[in-house]
């Protein structure tokens, strides 16, 4: 018999990555469990042993929380990474680097194959068969939960007349997705996008009306637009984050509804809970609205869109990518300070910024006695501003201008 063909996995230990190391063994592969640790608040060391009880050869846990934390949530810091203005892609940030390293193990145990638990519908899929495309064009992925055809249901039995052990989670009614910067919530009556969420599909965050009576303040200092400190105290970015979502999740903030676009063309709706990213983000905004130009901020801010999109999308390694970031990179030179922040009953809000490079000059700004600002050149300004308007009326004057007529009736 020739050898049976390794295929690295994806494994997260939910029931699709359970089943998916039976199923795959059906077909002649001998799997190799891979799970990383983004920070997700589970016991990994459990999920190690349940990879290798559901008939893993091997299965490894990686801590790639600092790795995470240092080459992706950065850059989606300084460039105010939101995808359709609200969703912090708390998940889409994390498939790239689970990409990369399912990778890495596939070389390294001369493994032909990647596997992974999306199904059809999903974006995840589309994010990890792109980085397989991108890195290693001489792997082929195969994504059982795609191609098997079964129910949730006939997971379970399947699960169960292989002997593998059927995770705690059947009972929830969610699917969610975890890690430093966020919890990502869909099924269940969440289908509804026209029901608010119930309470219980919250972990992270407190119900605001439950929050504590009095306002936590903070401050977080940034270097070149990455947080380096919370409350004066230097802290890399894994373990501040941890320590922010903690701290502003208390206060209930970072709660996001959305109804999404996914890539597969389906309007989907989720639920999220980024109370780091949410309270980071808006601290970030707020220094970069203290010490950039108008132009810099407008133009950065057209680019931002793009570069969340291309994550969402599972673009991640491309060319498009890393020039954004020669862009973002530059712009941040100067983006350092504090900025203090005010968490209170779901919300979070700036209430001072500061910075070396400040662009706001108390001289230039005030309307007290003593402002340097010569008033009085304000008007030759405006008469050369103006000059565009003065035209086009005079012109429309001189010559009859056509109207819009209303469209036919159809
Ligand atoms: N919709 C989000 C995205 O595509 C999250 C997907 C995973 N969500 C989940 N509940 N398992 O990035």
């Amino acid at each position: 018999m020739p050898a049976p063909s390794t295929v690295v996995l994806a494994y997260s230990g939910g029931l699709d990555t359970s089943v998916a190391i039976p199923w795959l063994q059906s077909r002649g592969h001998e799997v190799v469990a891979l799970t990383l640790d983004v920070g997700q608040p589970v016991d990994l060391e459990a999920t190690r042993r349940k990879a290798l009880q559901a008939g893993a050869r091997a299965a490894y846990v990686v801590d790639a929380r600092d790795e995470f934390a240092e080459g992706f949530l950065s850059k989606a810091i300084r460039a105010n990474l939101l995808y359709e203005g609200e969703y912090p892609l708390s998940t889409a940030l994390a498939r790239p680097l689970i990409g990369r390293h399912l990778v890495e193990v596939a070389r390294r145990e001369g493994a032909r194959y990647i596997a992974h638990g999306c199904t059809g519908k999903g974006n995840d899929q589309v994010r990890f068969d792109l980085c397989t495309t991108a890195l290693a064009p001489e792997l082929e992925v195969i994504a059982p939960a795609r191609v098997w055809g079964m129910t949730r249901d006939e997971e379970i039995a399947y699960a169960e007349a292989h002997a593998v052990p059927v995770p705690a989670t059947r009972g929830s009614p969610y699917s969610t997705d975890e890690n430093l910067w966020g919890r990502s919530v869909e099924c269940g009556v969440l289908e509804d996008p026209a029901l608010e969420p119930p309470e219980e599909a919250y972990a992270w965050t407190a119900d605001p009306r439950a929050a504590p009576d009095e306002p936590e303040r903070l401050t977080v200092g940034f270097e070149h637009g990455i947080p380096t400190a919370l409350d004066g105290e230097a802290m890399p970015l894994a373990p501040l984050i941890l320590a922010l979502n903690r701290r502003a999740g208390r206060h209930g903030v970072g709660r996001i509804d959305h109804v999404e676009s996914r890539v597969v063309g389906i309007k989907s709706r989720e639920v999220y809970e980024c109370p780091a990213a949410v309270a980071l983000l808006a601290a970030h905004r707020a220094l970069e609205g203290l010490v950039l130009p108008r132009d810099l901020l407008a133009t950065k801010q057209s680019l931002e869109t793009q570069y969340a999109r291309l994550v969402y999308d599972g673009l991640w390694f491309g060319p498009l990518r890393t020039a954004l970031d020669a862009f973002v990179e530059d712009s941040q030179l100067r983006v350092s300070g504090d900025v203090s922040l005010k968490l209170y009953k779901g919300g979070v809000a700036v209430t001072g910024r500061t910075s070396p490079y400040s662009l706001y000059q108390s001289a230039l700004a005030t309307y007290s006695t003593g402002d340097r600002f010569r008033h009085e050149m304000a008007e030759g300004f405006i008469y050369v501003w103006g000059l565009p308007a003065r035209t086009w009326t005079a012109v429309g004057e001189r010559a009859a201008v056509p109207r819009l007529r209303p469209p036919p009736a159809s």
